[in-house]
């Protein structure tokens, strides 16, 4: 019997758990034997690795972090060490490998899919997309981003009550690394009246130009509002903290007296239960992943389209098993990824041009 391994890297993201459950499940049923490694790439060295049977994975689908648990391993970047990684595997005749996590994950799958497994043949390495910040290229979406972009909109809903009864302005401040998409999504769901992101390249100073004409433009007789709620990226280099005591500042400059107030949502968005998208992206990516390896395909990413053709191009789509899903080399991803953090990507650009385009809407 064929033996596979799954593993979660990386930060969390809410869907994880159902990502491995299909593995198991899937494996199964098409005759591997599937084992789990602990702790990411750190417990694949330390070989933690044990079988996983669909007893133990029942009822985790449902459930946010990841039941594998998690690290994040920068030795794994070090050949010597990934050498006795593999000698982990070769052990238990474990010739396949799936990854699940986002860019350093899928780097660390990419680096060890050079390594061969004990038939002489390269392991078949395949990752899965998961990360709340959705900073990875070639997938629509990534596990876990539907699930922290709701819980966002939810938090910010409950934020905006107490706004409003205040007449208070707040900045609330999303996780999304150095990535605006959930920043600019919530914005968008959660009626917000501004967005501050990295990707549109604006010094501090412009950070707080912006967000202070946001607030007096919200404020002025025009437009009425009573309250103003403005959704900021971490990536925006500027600290929330010194944000406000700038902007408070600057609107005493104007004669403006705003009560403004700073909510930091940090991890709570990245945990929860995963939302109903969340479990099944991750259950048909899982699907065709082990399918992927069953093939033989290997140094690649799973990802989904919410268009057959993404960019135009369809390589080596596996139509037979999901007409929405598609295989890119782990290479292409990574280097598509690094520019969409660099702001070359068009996918960057697009999102900066939408908030460029979507800006004066929010603020109306
Ligand atoms: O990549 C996911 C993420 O949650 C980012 O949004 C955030 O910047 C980072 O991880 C936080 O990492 P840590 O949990 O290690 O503090």
């Amino acid at each position: 019997m064929s033996r596979l391994a799954v593993l979660t890297s990386g930060g969390d993201s809410p869907g994880m758990n159902a990502a491995v459950r299909a593995v198991v499940q899937v494996g199964a049923a098409i005759g591997y034997e599937v084992y789990g490694v602990r702790r990411g790439f750190q417990g694949l060295i330390d070989g933690q690795v044990a079988p996983l049977t669909r007893a133990d994975v029942a009822g985790i689908a449902r459930r946010g972090g990841t039941v594998l648990g998690t690290a994040r391993c920068l030795a794994f970047h070090e050949k010597g060490v990934r050498e006795a990684a593999a000698e982990v595997l070769r052990a238990k005749e474990i010739t396949g490998l799936i990854v699940i996590g986002g860019n350093g994950s899928l780097t660390g799958g990419h680096l060890f899919s050079e390594e061969l497994d004990h038939t002489g043949q390269r392991f078949r390495v395949i990752g899965l997309p998961a990360s709340i910040d959705n900073d990875l290229a070639y997938t629509t979406m990534a596990i876990g981003t539907d699930t922290a972009q709701n819980t966002i909109v939810e938090a910010i809903d409950r934020i905006a009550d107490t706004a409003s009864a205040h007449e208070r302005t707040f900045v609330v401040e999303v996780m999304g690394r150095d990535c605006g998409y959930l920043a600019l999504t919530a914005a968008v769901a959660s009626e917000a009246d501004g967005v501050l992101m990295r990707e549109t390249g604006l010094s501090d100073e412009e950070v707080v130009d912006r967000l202070v004409h946001i607030v007096r433009s919200a404020y002025s007789p025009a437009t009425g509002k009573h309250s103003v709620l403005i959704v900021k990226s971490e990536g925006v280099s500027l600290s929330s903290s010194e944000l406000k005591r700038r902007v408070d500042a600057a609107l005493d400059g104007h004669g403006l007296r705003v009560e403004t107030r700073v909510s930091v949502l940090g991890h709570v968005v990245r945990g929860g239960a995963p939302s109903a998208f969340d479990r099944l992206l991750a259950g048909r990516l899982a699907h065709a992943a082990v399918r992927a390896i069953q093939r033989g395909r290997t140094d690649e990413m799973a990802g989904w389209h919410v268009l057959h053709r993404p960019g135009g191009e369809l390589p080596d789509a596996v139509f037979d098993l999901d007409p929405f899903i598609t295989f890119w080399s782990l290479d292409r991803v990574l280097q598509e990824t690094l520019r969409i953090k660099d702001g070359t990507a068009e996918v960057t650009r697009w999102r900066v041009k939408l908030l460029r385009e979507v800006e004066p809407i929010l603020a109306s």
